[in-house]
């Protein structure tokens, strides 16, 4: 599965020479190639900006050409779909669809239901058409540029040039006091919503860092804080807001100290670990 844009990474677009590449090894091995699209229109808005021979295309013949190397997806239809809740998964195999959509009436209900009201289903409907809209994707990547500027300005770490869906602070660079082991991603993520009510979720040591066999941690390179933008939510006051809370930070940040994680569940342990500052 290919994630478009690289919700782990800074938010970067994937590139359709890089779409296409992927798909043709998987399909040499004989593997199904899925696309996680939640965040689709995006990707397809940065490829017209950013990527040769795309720039007089439409946003909705970049997904097309995008979805035509993929043997299905996955979409969480909050992001892109821009509704408040439901997704969905779709396969050109008829077998393989034969065989879900059973599992599906089987523990859920028919296809049709989606887990969902009928109106939220047309809701996504229209979201998936409204999502591709160019005056609204150039909104909404202005967004994350704008906040990645103001940080920059401000002289606060983070991922240049910004993703399509948040802007990611170098929570390293920030803190280099605190050592990876003591979560400097999960320390910034608390002061931000203690100094100014922002909330941020970190992609660090507390999502991606690995026991090996031996028991000991490997920490990944990056500690991120994502600052993800709802869509269609937030004005510029609203993100001048979150700048100015860096700015508060930046002048005590030697104070901030790091975490003890005190409970962690054996999988996906960043949805719900528990912690206490040393
Ligand atoms: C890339 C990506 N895929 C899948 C998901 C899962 O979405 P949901 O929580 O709607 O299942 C998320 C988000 O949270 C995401 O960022």
């Amino acid at each position: 599965m290919l994630t478009i844009t690289n919700n782990a990474g800074g938010g970067q677009p994937v590139s359709m020479a890089s779409i296409r590449a992927t798909a043709e090894v998987y399909h040499e091995f004989g593997i199904p190639f899925f696309i996680d699209a939640c965040r689709y229109a995006e990707n397809s808005y940065f490829i017209k900006l950013r990527e040769e021979g795309y720039g007089t295309k439409t946003t909705l013949e970049i997904a097309q050409e995008t979805f035509s190397y993929a043997d299905g997806c996955t979409m969480s239809a909050k992001k892109d779909a821009l509704v408040n809740i439901g997704g969905f998964l779709c396969l050109n195999d008829d077998a393989l669809f034969q065989f879900a959509r059973q599992e599906l009436i089987l523990r859920e209900g028919f296809p049709t239901y989606g887990g969902l009201a009928g109106r939220d289903l047309e809701a996504i409907a229209r979201g998936l058409w409204e999502g591709l809209d160019e005056d609204y994707l150039a909104y909404r990547l202005g967004q994350t540029a704008y906040l990645a500027g103001r940080l920059a300005e401000a002289g606060i770490p983070c991922v240049q040039p910004a993703g399509g869906h948040a802007v990611y602070a170098d929570a390293r660079a920030f803190l280099p006091h605190i050592p990876q082991p003591q979560f400097p991603g999960w320390a910034l993520s608390v002061e931000m919503y203690v100094e100014g009510g922002v909330r941020a979720v970190e992609l660090g040591s507390v999502a991606f860092a690995t026991q090996e066999k031996d028991g000991r941690w490997r920490y990944p390179e990056l500690e991120l804080l994502r600052m993800a933008i709802p869509r269609r939510v937030y004005t510029q006051t609203h993100l001048d807001r979150v700048a100015e809370t860096f700015g508060t930070l930046r002048e005590r940040k030697d104070s901030i100290g790091g975490y003890r994680m005190t409970y962690q569940p054996p999988f996906l342990r960043h949805f719900t670990a528990e912690f206490e500052p040393l």
